[in-house]
């Protein structure tokens, strides 16, 4: 079986479904389909397919042509539906679907579920299927292999490492980003089994320079919850410095890029006004419930968690003090937040701590408003808010600005100028030609 699968790869012959049309899945499927695979895209909402194949929707980070030269033409390679049985054609299924949490802060596996229970009912011999969706470590073997065995019947079950391939590979993308791509990030992979591991590094040989094997499906979860974690705690230690460097009143930014020059042992990570995106918030978290189950706790976890959460409260206590400047207080205060999405030149609001800071804002009754050029409504949580312009006008009208995304399109000088008061929560007036007398940094 293993070897049949792994000439099929190398013979280019591989059919492969990617299940979540997301940020992750539709690059992917993108991507072998621009290597010549033949590609089944699944995605349960039609809407979104729709939106693709349209080429409207750019949230993936991949240019419209790309994705419309794989769609169309005589000789389409990626083909993008709602119906499950079209996997009766593949040899690979790789999962991409999303790994939120619940109300309850706890991992919310049921798209990973509902998707594996489709998968069972269409599994086999020979079948490769990778997890790629971030979880807590042992998802792989302990939900997923589970689930292929039970939909047979008894004795009937066919087993990991030899009637078919069980892997996880984490995605490592960064949305966005142009010079770290799917190609040439390292891919990890790990599987149930050797043989696992063996036939799904084959099948990333198609798409990335260098492929990392681990030991076990549950290592290549961990690498993953790691480097999230990584970044969770960093980013945590920059927020405290933030708030220790405003105590001892050094300005943060100018000790991170001093910092920033040893060319060893220093990673420079920056502070802001709080954890944004899906995975950075999100991932560690399903780490802390796993090491719940087993009475174990990361007290890393759960400090760079508070202190992230905290920062939210901070902008807004630095908000109150601009205000003050000038005279002014929370109650009725014009406030314009620049920036919704949770990083630069991006569209993707989700966790946004812009939207964050415009509820508590709008719960210390402050008239809010806010311009993001890449996303022009948000949905609070009994209104809806449209983005307004940015121009002279509408920075001068306000008694305080507050930076929240440090998107590149700003301009910054006008910014400056126009406006009365500015809270800089991302070091954006750096940009500034001069020295401006009107921005408060955190
Ligand atoms: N976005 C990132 O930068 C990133 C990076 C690395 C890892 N991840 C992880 O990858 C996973 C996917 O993330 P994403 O950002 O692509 O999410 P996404 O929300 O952009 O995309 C997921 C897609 O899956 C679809 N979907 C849900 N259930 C489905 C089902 N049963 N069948 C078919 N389609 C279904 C959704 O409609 C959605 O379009 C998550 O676990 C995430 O943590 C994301």
């Amino acid at each position: 079986m293993k070897n049949k699968l792994i000439k099929l790869i190398k013979s280019r012959g591989v059919k492969v479904g990617v299940i979540g049309m997301g940020y992750v899945g539709l690059p992917l499927a993108v991507g072998f389909a621009e290597k010549n695979i033949n590609v089944i895209g699944l995605e349960i909402d039609s809407r979104k397919i729709d939106a693709i194949k349209s080429a409207k929707d750019t949230i993936s980070g991949i240019t419209p042509d790309r994705i419309l030269k794989s769609c169309s033409g005589i000789d389409p390679k990626l083909e993008i539906t709602t119906d499950y049985d079209h996997l009766e054609k593949v040899d690979v299924v790789i999962i991409c679907v999303p790994t939120p949490l619940k109300d309850d802060m706890t991992p919310d596996l049921s798209f990973i579920e509902s998707t594996a229970m489709e998968i069972s009912h269409r599994l086999r011999e020979g079948m490769l299927i990778v997890l790629e969706s971030t979880t807590y470590p042992g998802t792989t073997e302990e939900l997923l292999s589970p689930i292929f065995e039970s939909t047979r019947p008894l004795g009937n079950a066919l087993k990991p490492g030899s009637d078919y391939f069980l892997a996880f590979s984490p995605e490592r993308i960064d949305p966005g980003r142009t010079d770290y791509t799917i190609k040439n990030t390292p891919k990890i992979v790990g599987g149930i089994t050797e043989n696992c591991t063996e036939v799904a590094a084959e099948l990333y040989k198609i798409l990335v320079d260098r492929v990392v094997t681990v030991s076990s499906a549950k290592t290549a979860e961990m690498v993953k919850l790691l480097e999230n974690t990584y970044r969770l705690v960093n980013i945590g230690l920059a927020n405290e410095f933030a708030l220790i460097c405003d105590a001892l009143e050094v300005d943060v930014w100018e000790v991170i890029d001093a910092a920033a020059t040893k060319p060893f042992g220093y990673t420079a990570f920056y502070p802001g006004p709080g954890l944004g995106g899906h995975c950075i918030p999100v991932d560690p978290l399903y780490l802390s419930w796993k090491l719940s189950q087993i009475e174990h706790e990361s007290k890393f976890i759960n400090l760079a968690t508070e202190i992230n959460q905290n920062m939210c409260g901070y902008v807004v206590s630095k908000i109150e003090e601009a205000l003050k400047t000038n005279g002014k207080r929370m109650e009725n205060a014009k406030i314009l937040v620049l920036g919704v999405a949770y990083k630069p030149d991006v569209s993707d609001v989700r966790e946004s701590p812009g939207i964050r800071l415009i509820s508590s804002l709008i719960e210390a009754k402050t008239e809010v408003s806010y311009h993001d050029m890449f996303v022009p409504e948000i949905n609070l949580e009994d209104e809806c808010m449209f983005s307004v312009e940015l121009t002279k006008q509408s920075l001068s009208s306000a008694d305080c600005v507050v930076i929240t995304t440090g998107h590149s399109y700003y301009p910054i000088d006008m910014i400056i100028d126009s406006s009365s008061i500015i809270v800089d929560t991302r070091n954006a007036a750096k940009k500034y030609q001069g020295e401006p007398q009107n921005v408060i940094k955190i």
